[in-house]
This record gives structure tokens, C-alpha cells and sequence, in this order.
């Protein structure tokens, strides 16, 4: 008994000084109430007054709970649930949606499932962490194609047509649709036309397009008006619209599909009311929200005008408020963030082995909330650091 424990120990103690040694060590660190150069909260919803009214008055006048008392096939469903599933849905212009308790749950529960014995995902290589889980947990045959490389995706998808199974076998493709620590766009229309000419299901995941982009932040789906193209999207509340869960929408016969085969969503408590509401009044909020999605964009448009010549070759072009400097090596991004903290300025670093080797990052995200001013200073101080050649290749 002690001796497994030692060994338990062990293993945690050595893991952990790995982790030490590659300057990666992960820790917890308490918001110090510096200027938010690094929420997903773009417009400012999880800080909203507004929304916190809008949501008490709602809550107040509907009867109370506090948790929802099961999953939804048992006790937590709610005629609440299912109007707001389907508030959300036609929001999207998709035919049904489905909620998840996250959008990691989200990702988890419908490539697990979709994933079946025979089948083929292909994924850009820079899909999220809860897509590459969900993959794991599939039993499809999964393939990376480089970023954004429509050459490199039909090659996949010419591989996948070949394959002994592959015409009988299921093929999907999944990008994000603004990538999460690069900030670009996946190319939405040349990947959904390269789908189509190889029956492949593109699948999105929308989690920091919503809320974003200049379409009431609707996502780039809908922008690009690609609905009927797409397979499945994911669409998360913990970002753009500053709440919590996420939804995948898509057809009606996909939605009772991941009723009865996504574990994510089966096997785990529903989310209470009051977050319901909350996501409701989020949504509603969201169309009111042309103001704060012009400033928004405008701040981008800043940001990018005040980033000098020497330093530009290190930003990952993006127009989304996702803003990253390339800055070689955990050692390295560690000691430019930390600057940029010291003076006020709340920026992380995005550490190997969260990002490739070499490709560590200053992540910077823009907020409607955010000065202009605040924003001119942040990009001057950036400049400083190549002025001074604290960054280089
Ligand atoms: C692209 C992408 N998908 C999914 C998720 C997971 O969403 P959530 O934070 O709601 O679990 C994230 C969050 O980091 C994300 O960036």
C-alpha cells in the first residue's frame, strides 16, 4: 500500500520537475486586476452590468432552482432548455442545436461520437485540445493536415477516398473558424468547397468567432453564408458572450443522434436554470451589441496601425482581436510578458508544449471595453522590446 503511494508520488514529483526543467511548469495565478489585454471576453459580457440586470430580472420572475437534479434524459430537462436550444439555433440559421455543459464537453461529446469504426476525421493541425480528446476517445481513423493548407487537406481527403473503407466510411473535416492562440481565419470557403467535391462533413467550431464577428457575431458560417455547407458547428458561451456551455448545432437528425450517443451529453448533470438564462440573455444582449462590435473591430484596426515595421514580422497576421508575437522559447515569452505585467499591461505567455517549439507566443486579445489609448500604449511598448532587440528570431 505505502509503497504504490511512494510510487504514485514519485511519478508526480518527477512529471512535475520535467515540467520545471523545460521552463513549462503550469501554475494557477489569481487575476491581479491589471488592464485586460487577456480574457476571452471580448465584448465585455462577463463584466456587464447590464447583463447581470437583465439576468436577475429574468431569473426573478420565473420559479427558482438551484441546480437542474440530473442529466437531461432524466431530471434536468426543462421546457426552458429546449425553447432556448431552439432560440439559439434559429439565431445561427442552423435547424436544431444541442446545449453542452462547455465547449470543451461540446467537442468531447460530438467527435467521440461521430467517430465510429470505419470512418475518417481530418483535422487542421492546429484544432483545439477538446477535439484532438474527442478524436481520442472515437474509434475513427484521425489525420492531421497542415494549417490551412488546402494542398495538403486534398491530398487527405484523396487518401481518405482511397482508402479500402473510405467510400463506406464517413469523412469529416474540422477546422475552428478563427484559431484560438493564432487568431487567424481558417479558410472557410475553399475548405467547404474542397468537402463538398469529396463528400467529406466539414465540421466548425465557432468558440472565438462568436460574439466576434461583424455579423451581430453570428460566426464566419454565417458570414460567409456557408450554413448549408456545413456539417456541424460548435459554438461556446464562455468567450464572446462571457458565460459558461456551448452548443453544437446542425440538423435535427444530428441532434437526436448525440441525444442518444454522446456521452458528454448523457452522462452528466444539465446546467441549472440560472445559467440558461443567463446564456438566453446573453444572446438577446448580442443583438444589441453593433456599438460595442464597431469598437471592437476598431481597436483591432489600432492595434495593428501601432505595430512598428520591426516588429510586425513577429505578429501572426490576424484580423480577430486574437493578437500574438511570435517570441522564441518558454524562457523568453516568459520575461516579455512579465514586463509588459509590470507595467499594468495583463498579457500571458502561450508556453511549448501548448504551442509548437520555437512558436511560443505573447497572446494578446482586444476588448470592446478596451481604451484607445490603452491599446496605442500596449502596442509602443511591444515596439520597445525589437527597438531594443529583446526580441529576435
Ligand atoms: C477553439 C476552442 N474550442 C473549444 C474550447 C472550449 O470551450 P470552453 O472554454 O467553453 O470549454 C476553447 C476554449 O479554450 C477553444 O478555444
Amino acid at each position: 500500500m505505502s509503497r504504490s503511494k511512494f510510487s504514485a508520488d514519485s511519478f508526480l514529483f518527477s512529471s512535475l520537475q520535467k515540467r520545471q526543467e523545460q521552463n513549462a511548469l503550469r501554475k494557477l495565478v489569481v487575476n491581479a486586476g491589471l488592464i485586460d489585454f487577456c480574457s476571452n471576453d471580448y465584448l465585455g459580457f462577463a463584466r456587464s452590468k447590464k447583463l447581470s440586470k437583465n439576468i436577475a430580472k429574468a431569473y426573478d420572475k420565473l420559479s427558482h432552482s438551484n441546480g437542474s437534479g440530473g442529466s437531461r434524459l432524466l431530471a434536468g430537462n426543462t421546457s426552458y432548455a429546449e425553447n432556448l436550444e431552439t432560440f439559439i439555433a434559429k439565431f445561427h440559421n442552423a435547424e436544431a442545436g444541442l446545449i453542452y455543459n462547455s465547449g470543451y464537453d461540446a467537442n468531447v461529446g460530438l467527435f467521440s461520437a461521430i467517430g465510429q469504426k470505419g470512418n475518417t476525421i481530418i483535422y487542421d493541425e492546429l484544432i483545439h485540445a477538446s477535439v484532438h480528446d474527442g478524436m481520442k476517445m472515437s474509434s475513427a481513423s484521425t489525420y492531421a493536415f497542415r494549417h490551412n493548407d488546402l494542398k495538403h487537406l486534398e491530398e487527405r481527403l484523396k487518401i481518405a477516398e482511397a482508402m479500402p473503407n473510405g467510400r463506406q466510411g464517413i469523412v469529416y473535416v474540422a477546422v475552428e473558424s478563427i484559431y484560438s492562440m493564432d487568431g487567424d481565419y481558417a479558410l472557410l470557403k475553399e475548405i467547404s468547397r474542397l468537402c463538398k467535391k469529396y463528400s467529406a462533413n466539414l465540421i466548425v467550431d465557432e468558440a472565438h468567432a462568436t460574439g466576434v464577428t461583424r455579423n451581430e457575431g453570428k460566426g464566419r458560417v454565417q458570414e460567409l453564408k456557408l450554413e448549408k455547407e456545413v456539417f456541424a458547428r460548435v459554438h461556446t458561451f464562455g468567450k464572446g458572450l462571457g458565460c459558461h456551455g456551448a452548443i453544437v448545432i446542425g440538423s435535427s437528425l444530428l441532434r437526436d443522434y448525440l441525444i442518444n450517443f454522446s456521452r458528454a451529453f448523457i452522462y452528466t448533470t444539465a446546467l441549472p436554470l440560472k445559467s440558461l438564462i443567463t446564456i438566453h440573455e446573453a444572446y438577446q444582449l448580442l443583438e444589441k451589441s453593433e456599438s460595442e462590435l464597431k469598437q471592437l473591430h476598431h481597436l483591432i484596426a489600432v492595434f495593428k496601425k501601432f505595430i512598428s515595421k520591426e516588429a510586425s514580422p513577429f505578429l501572426i497576421e490576424s484580423y480577430s482581436p486574437i493578437q500574438c508575437i511570435v517570441v522564441n522559447g518558454n524562457e523568453e515569452v516568459k520575461k516579455i510578458a512579465h514586463l509588459l505585467q509590470s507595467k499594468d499591461f495583463d498579457v500571458r505567455p502561450i508556453l511549448n508544449p501548448t504551442v509548437p517549439k520555437g512558436k511560443e507566443r505573447l497572446r494578446i486579445c482586444l476588448h470592446a471595453y478596451n481604451t484607445e489609448k490603452e491599446v496605442k500604449e500596449l502596442s509602443e511598448k511591444v515596439n520597445d522590446f525589437f527597438e531594443k532587440k529583446m526580441i529576435e528570431k
